[in-house]
Parts: C-alpha cells; sequence; structure tokens
C-alpha cells in the first residue's frame, strides 16, 4: 500500500527523473523537457519551420552516409485527402517516416545477400532522422508526438500504410511524426526505468527486474488514470492481435 500511494505520488508530481536540471545547456534542457503531444490547436505551422525540420531530419548521422529514410508529408487537407479523416489529436500537419531501402536497390545490389542486416540498418538510420526533426520542432517551439498505431500510422499498420501510400517495394512506413501548436499545460513525464536498470558498466545485467518494480507500478497506476474504464488485459489482447498482424508484413522486410 505504502509503495502504490509513493508510485502514485512519483507519477502525479513527474518527479525528475534525471541528473540535476539546474544550468544545463538549451540542447539538453530541450531533451529533456520534450514530451509527446496529444491535443493540438488549429494553428498552421509556418513554411520555412516545416522546411527546416525536414531538413534536420535530411541531415541525421547514418550507417555509410547512405540516408536510408524517405519522409511522406501531409498538411491536413493532403491526410484528409488520403486517410479520409483529421491527423490524429488534429495535428497541423504529419510526416511518415519509412525505413528506404528502395531508393538506393540498384547501387546496393553487392549487399543483397545480407536483407535483414541492410533493413535494420535503415530502420535505424530512420529512427535517428525521426528524433532529429522532433527535437528540431521542439527548438522551433513546435509540439509533437512520434505514432506507430494511434489512428494507423505506423509500424503496427504496415500492411495498411503500404497500400494507402502505395509505397514500393523495401520501404517499411515506421511511424508518423505529428506536429502542431498547442498552450496545453503537459502532465507529469511518463515514469523512466531507473538509471541502474538502464545504465550497465563493463557488462550486462541481467538481474534487473526488480529494479524494475517501481517503474512498472507507475505504468500501470498511469493507465489506471488514463483509462479509468478501461481494462489492462482487453488492452493487452488488443496490442497483441495488432502486432500478430504487423509481424506478417514485416517480417518480409527482414528477408525472412
Ligand atoms: C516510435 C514511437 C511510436 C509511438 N506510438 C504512439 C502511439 O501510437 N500512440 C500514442 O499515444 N503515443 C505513441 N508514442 C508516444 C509514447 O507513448 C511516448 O513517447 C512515451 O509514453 C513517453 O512519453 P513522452 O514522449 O511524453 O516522454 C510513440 C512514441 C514513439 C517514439
Amino acid at each position: 500500500m505504502f509503495r502504490t500511494i509513493k508510485n502514485f505520488l512519483a507519477l502525479f508530481t513527474g518527479a525528475p527523473q534525471s541528473a540535476s536540471r539546474t544550468g544545463l545547456p538549451e540542447t539538453l534542457k530541450l531533451i529533456f523537457n520534450r514530451r509527446s503531444c496529444r491535443s493540438f490547436s488549429t494553428d498552421e505551422i509556418a513554411p520555412q519551420d516545416i522546411e527546416a525540420i525536414l531538413d534536420a531530419g535530411r541531415f541525421a548521422p547514418s550507417t555509410v552516409n547512405l540516408q536510408t529514410w524517405s519522409f511522406i508529408t501531409f498538411d491536413r487537407g493532403q491526410w484528409q485527402q488520403t486517410f479520409g479523416r483529421p491527423i490524429p489529436f488534429k495535428g497541423a500537419y504529419a510526416i511518415v517516416i519509412c525505413a528506404d531501402r528502395h531508393r538506393l536497390g540498384g547501387l546496393l545490389e553487392d549487399l543483397s545477400g545480407t536483407p535483414a542486416v541492410n533493413m535494420s540498418l535503415a530502420v535505424f538510420n530512420a529512427g535517428l532522422a525521426a528524433m532529429n526533426m522532433n527535437l528540431a520542432a521542439e527548438a522551433l517551439g513546435i509540439r509533437s508526438i512520434m505514432l506507430s498505431e494511434t489512428g494507423r500510422t505506423g509500424l503496427l499498420d504496415t500492411a495498411f500504410l503500404v497500400e494507402k501510400l502505395n509505397l514500393p517495394e523495401g520501404v517499411l512506413p515506421l511511424t508518423t511524426l505529428v506536429l502542431g501548436r498547442s498552450s496545453m499545460q503537459m502532465p507529469g513525464i511518463p515514469p523512466r526505468q531507473p538509471r541502474d536498470a538502464v545504465v550497465m558498466p563493463q557488462r550486462y545485467n541481467a538481474d534487473c527486474p526488480g529494479l524494475l518494480a517501481d517503474w512498472f507500478d507507475q505504468m500501470f497506476i498511469g493507465f489506471k488514470i488514463g483509462h479509468p474504464f478501461s481494462n489492462f488485459d482487453r488492452q493487452l489482447a488488443f496490442y497483441r492481435t495488432k502486432m500478430l498482424e504487423a509481424e506478417q508484413a514485416v517480417r518480409r522486410y527482414f528477408g525472412r
């Protein structure tokens, strides 16, 4: 009981879970203050800001500088036209970020014998581009969220997106970065796993489950607060079904 109260309070206050935040450089402040936003205003984003965000993605580092990513962009009207509904959370702009082995396909025939490695690298590189864009948006005062499921926007709806966006072979839709303005006060930061469970000096620590008890508790309490009329097991069953569907669609990208 004491633990539940302690974890509820930690969750409620969004207790800082990083090192001291005073005197941090601006970039670190951005990283620690970034939050996923789930409610956007009707304001638009200036074209030059969109361009800067997309360029931040293009300037991300990548394996052998191969830039194995594509960004498919939508304003509100374009999203509505394509998907028949508004951008999730009423965002102003959306970028479907794909791992892309198609564009360089012809150039990379020598590497065609290692599809799983190639795709893993493409996914990793596209993830770096996604995060660059996410932080660029923060720096411009634009709020954002990455989606993989909500509104059929990412990896968990691969088959749907491949068909809707007519994606060629080797282009895997990973996530949609939704951008917009919002003056909403963000709730406390979702609980992070403790540093000792994640950072492992010198060797892998396989005995960390005990360290995760508070984190799991906080996640569960957070779910209950966010979904008072829902049931955790039902939610889990929903994800399991979606993930099994996605598994079929994603496997072929990794050459199996
Ligand atoms: C690749 C990716 C996919 C995500 N997909 C969803 C999603 O489908 N729906 C959603 O509400 N949040 C989604 N999120 C947001 C996470 O839930 C969020 O990042 C996490 O809870 C931590 O909260 P924070 O971003 O505010 O720090 C996604 C985040 C990432 C990075």
